[in-house]
């Protein structure tokens, strides 16, 4: 099969595996963070399950950028180091300003995540550095120029929030407090919000098909662990804001 028609089928897989994602994260919630519980087999510390998980997204993607033909064109070098910048962070850095002791993870999750990182690396990088054209004019294109200022809003929410989270514990400390300020005023999850928001807008920047597939399985993926995380402040909290939502201002 050529590699064009096999990076579209895989693009498509995903878009395809977004559905029984959604259905199966509805009905059970991913067994990590609060809703961590026995039965899913090894473990192994969060803090390494997190670096696990996540390093497909930024090595492989390298791999697989610097093996394209347009990888040093101004475009997708942009697009590389937009990626790059939410991802680096995920992986090397985030892990490590978690305040989680040592809470640990069932390795089920970090493999599952690494397989899904893993593909939606090779469908993006490998469009934006072989199979897509985009000329250095790209950049001043207004799908570029508005796709940047929507991935960098998600961006900013999505590290705000997660800053938030991260400041409600004092170092040694595991509880659970209900935060406040910024988004959370309206969401209960807007780092899930903010991390959604971001790839919509790299569906945009990228104007393509990897895109809206990464963007579409992202919502796939946190948007049932956000109601699930919306459930649990309401029965753990008996004061838990009444018109906080879960995920989407306003609406739900
Ligand atoms: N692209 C994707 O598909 C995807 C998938 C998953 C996650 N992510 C991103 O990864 C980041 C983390 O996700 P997550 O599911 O781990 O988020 P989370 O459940 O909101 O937790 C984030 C961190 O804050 C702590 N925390 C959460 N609520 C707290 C509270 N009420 N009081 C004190 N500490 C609290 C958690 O501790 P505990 O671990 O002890 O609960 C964890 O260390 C988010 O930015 C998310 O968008 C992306």
């Amino acid at each position: 099969m050529p590699e064009a028609e096999l990076h579209h089928a895989l693009t498509i897989a995903l878009i395809v595996l977004a559905v029984p994602t959604f259905l199966v994260l509805l009905w059970t919630t991913a067994p990590y963070g609060r809703h961590a519980r026995g039965g899913w087999g090894p473990t192994i510390p969060s803090r390494a399950g997190w670096i696990l998980m996540e390093c497909p997204a930024v090595l492989f993607f390298l791999a697989i950028y610097f093996a394209g033909a347009h990888r040093f064109d101004l475009t997708p070098l942009v697009f590389c180091a937009i990626w790059q910048l939410h991802y680096v962070h995920r992986t090397f850095v985030f892990p490590f300003r978690l305040r989680i002791g040592g809470k640990r993870m069932p390795i089920s999750i970090p493999l599952l995540g690494m397989f899904f990182n893993a593909m939606n690396a090779y469908v993006n990088a490998r469009w934006i550095s072989e199979l897509g054209s985009y000329p250095a004019s790209w950049l001043a294109d207004p799908r570029f120029i508005v796709g940047a200022l929507v991935f960098l809003t998600g961006l900013a929410i999505n590290l705000h929030a997660d800053t938030v989270l991260i400041h409600l514990r004092k170092p040694g400390e595991s509880g659970y407090k209900i935060p406040t300020g910024g988004m959370y005023r309206f969401v209960t999850s807007p780092n899930y919000l903010g991390e959604i928001v971001e790839w919509i807008g790299w569906a945009i920047l990228t104007w393509s098909l990897p895109g809206l597939a990464f963007a579409i399985y992202t919502t796939a993926n946190l948007a049932p662990r956000a109601l699930s995380n919306h459930r649990w402040y309401q029965e753990k909290f008996p004061d838990y804001p009444r018109e906080r939502r879960a995920l989407i201002p306003f609406v739900k």
